[in-house]
């Protein structure tokens, strides 16, 4: 309908074509909320996801749809008719229009981002690679990724940095309330404040910009996990305000398995020694971070293709389709008896945490998955317990309605 209404508007064919190439933009600033089923339902004959199991444990690792695969097997084919050849003199080549595609995407400059293999290996570049010394601080939030507190934890061991713990109201729906809690922890000796956009327990959105925006008035840099952000909201990584992002490309992407992203602004790349040293380690050119030794190339091509399909679809449908799913069960559940959203709706997407009163994630997970075939994940980490449920963009109503069914059961079992 919209469709016909905009050739119409635009007079016919040849206008239309001359016009064409505005069509997706357009289009996707007119398209509502992701209601259209018949739509969806064609994204999912595009992936080929079980249909024996209901997987809403997308936050783990997206899969990624059928001609991702097929990309991964056709590179890989090429490159075992002759490895050496084929990888560094014909796939090699592709990595450069590959940077260039991405950082259109992510409204870069190309000599901005690197690839890798996932989040952890972009975040840890930046943790592990800062120049800091002892007694510097650096602010962080006890929901940060496991991986990342680790890699900071490490630098406490080694170098003496002090590691200064946010006290944070997990689920409030107060930006100020959580900006506030930031700031209490920013003082002179603030070097780095690590923000996680989306936190993974409980897919709360953080308002990067505000809290980024806070730590350069004191003079702090700030590195941004966007794990779970990337291709699952719409963006562009400046608005975030940070130095340094983060993040993996098999998650909301639906990239292959095993790659990654790490953008730096352009003047911070020279201070940031790389994990893995090529033969200039203080240059800032940011090809520096890809010296990863002998990798699949196979996987890394076939990001192109994963992102062709994210623009096909579109940021914004994306994410209006994703708060749609989380929104359809998770209303309808927090009604029932004994179950709480630990989610706040207004600052979330995709993912979204529920508890069970009286039950502990994993029973509620196993509940779950031997009685309905639904796969969650158990989250108990600091103040929640319970799990967390990821939809994607091919998971059907159906799928969900199953899911209601089933907490509905547990609420009364
Ligand atoms: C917030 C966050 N950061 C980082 C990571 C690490 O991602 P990867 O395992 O792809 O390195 C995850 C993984 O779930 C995450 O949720």
């Amino acid at each position: 309908m919209i469709r016909r209404n905009f050739l119409e508007l635009l007079g016919g064919a040849g206008l239309y074509t001359t016009l064409k190439p505005l069509m997706p933009e357009y289009l996707e600033k007119v398209s509502l909320p992701g209601t259209d089923e018949d739509y969806w339902a064609q994204i999912q004959q595009a992936y080929t996801t079980s249909p024996q199991i209901i997987n809403l444990n997308n936050g783990g690792v997206s899969p990624s749809p059928q001609i991702v695969q097929d990309a991964v097997e056709r590179y890989n084919k090429y490159v075992n008719e002759a490895p050496s050849y084929y990888m560094w003199r014909i796939l090699d080549q592709g990595r450069e229009p590959l940077r260039e595609n991405l950082a259109k995407y992510a409204g870069c400059s190309p000599e901005e981002i690197a690839f890798n293999r996932n989040a952890t290996e972009a975040l840890d570049t930046v943790i592990l690679g800062l120049p800091l010394k002892a007694g510097d601080e650096v602010v962080l939030n006890p929901y940060d990724y496991p991986n990342m507190l680790h890699a900071w934890r490490q630098r406490e061991m080694r170098d003496g940095i002090k590691l200064k713990f946010v006290k944070f109201p997990i689920g409030t729906e107060d930006e100020t309330k959580i900006v506030q809690a930031y700031q209490e922890q920013m003082g002179p000796q603030t070097r780095v404040v690590h923000i996680t956009h989306v936190i993974n327990w409980n897919g709360q959105i953080l308002p990067t910009k505000k809290i980024a925006d806070a730590a350069h008035k004191i003079g702090a840099e700030v590195l941004i996990d966007g794990a779970h952000s990337f291709a699952h909201l719409d963006y562009k990584i400046p608005d975030l305000g940070g130095d340094y992002f983060g993040t993996s490309l098999h998650k909301w992407l639906s990239a292959p398995i095993g790659t990654g992203m790490l953008w730096i602004k352009k003047e911070k790349i020279s201070k940031i020694y790389p994990l893995v040293p090529n033969d200039s380690p203080k240059s800032d050119n940011i090809r520096k971070f890809e010296n990863l030794g002998t990798r699949p190339f196979p996987l890394e091509q076939a990001i192109g293709i994963a992102l062709r399909f994210q623009e096909a679809i579109g940021n914004v449908r994306k994410e209006n389709r994703l708060r749609f799913l989380k929104n359809y069960w998770a209303e309808d559940a927090a009604k029932m008896p004994k179950i709480k959203i630990n989610t706040p709706f207004n600052n979330s997407c995709a993912l979204a945490h529920v508890s069970v009163e009286g039950k502990t994630g994993g029973e509620i997970e196993s509940y779950l998955f031997n009685k309905f075939k639904i796969h969650t994940s158990p989250i108990q980490w600091e103040d929640l317990n319970g799990v967390r449920v990821t939809p994607h963009v091919y998971t059907t109503l159906k799928d969900l309605d199953r899911l209601k069914e089933a907490l509905y059961q547990l609420s009364k079992a």
